[in-house]
């Protein structure tokens, strides 16, 4: 077994005005305790990272960008670079969400290039992947699985490994409401596993963190993370109140 510390990840999306944000930031500070068995990260959008960042300097809860360009600077117009999400106070990106996919065309060589711009920086990269419904009903999730964790990780190397979590997201899950059971989650966790240590050895796959994204809430994550191969949660909805989003963290 790997020794992973639970990772509790929330997604803000394209919500939070700067005082939203900043009162949100302010409420999980006072109500989080840093915890050495659990790691706690928020996503708020670019426009308020530096504030975020700011409110919760001090406290346990780190800061990530919702995506990342690869270069450093230049003509990349809309795209914020991982020296800028360093600069204003992030140390992770997310890449690849199922939202960048679907509705921005996002490949899996984009990703794949976002995420190796994270890493190149420093940045802690979250690699999101997960199947449509369509996918899941014609029995090519699996297929489907693999073939974004390879392409997705390519060119990633063993040692960068320790920089990069997998975040496995099933589409028709998100914003649904509709979470994936504890054994169907369980079950692509393990597969994703094994086809890191496949890619990589087994040591890497032991010590990767896989989250589990998809109408995770109070209600529900603590089954989620009884399960052997679920390593944390990346949170959209549930994640946007403190009360909430509290309760996630402090998951039993
Ligand atoms: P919900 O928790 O709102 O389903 O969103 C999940 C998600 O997309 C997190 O990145």
């Amino acid at each position: 077994m790997g020794n992973r510390r639970p990772l509790i990840a929330g997604n803000w999306k394209m919500h939070t005005t700067v005082v939203d944000g900043c009162r949100l930031a302010l409420d999980l500070a006072k109500g989080w305790q840093s915890k050495e068995d659990r790691e706690v990260l928020v996503a708020p959008p670019f426009t308020i990272l530096s504030e975020v960042a700011h409110v919760l300097e001090g406290s346990a809860i780190m800061v990530a960008a919702q995506n990342v360009c690869w270069e450093e600077k230049g003509a990349f117009t809309g795209e914020i670079s991982p020296t800028m999400v360093r600069d204003a106070g992030g140390r992770a990106a997310i890449v690849g969400h199922s939202e960048r996919r679907q509705l921005f065309g996002e490949s899996d060589a984009l990703v794949n290039r976002r995420l190796r711009g994270a890493l190149a920086f420093g940045l802690m990269g979250i690699l999101c992947i997960g199947e449509t419904l369509e996918e899941r009903e014609q029995e090519r999730t699996f297929a489907v699985l693999s073939q974004q964790v390879e392409r997705g990780l390519e060119g990633v190397s063993a040692a960068e490994m320790a920089r990069v979590v997998v975040a496995y997201e099933p589409v028709w899950a998100i914003g649904t409401g509709r979470t994936a059971s504890k054994e169907q989650a369980q079950e692509a966790h393990a597969f994703i596993r094994g086809v890191l240590a496949k890619k990589f050895e087994k040591s890497v796959a032991e010590q990767t963190r896989i989250l589990y994204g998809g109408s995770v809430k109070p209600t529900n994550i603590d089954e989620l993370m009884r399960q052997p191969d679920i390593d944390g949660a990346l949170v959209g909805g549930a994640a946007l109140e403190a009360e909430s989003f509290l309760r996630i963290i402090h998951f039993q």
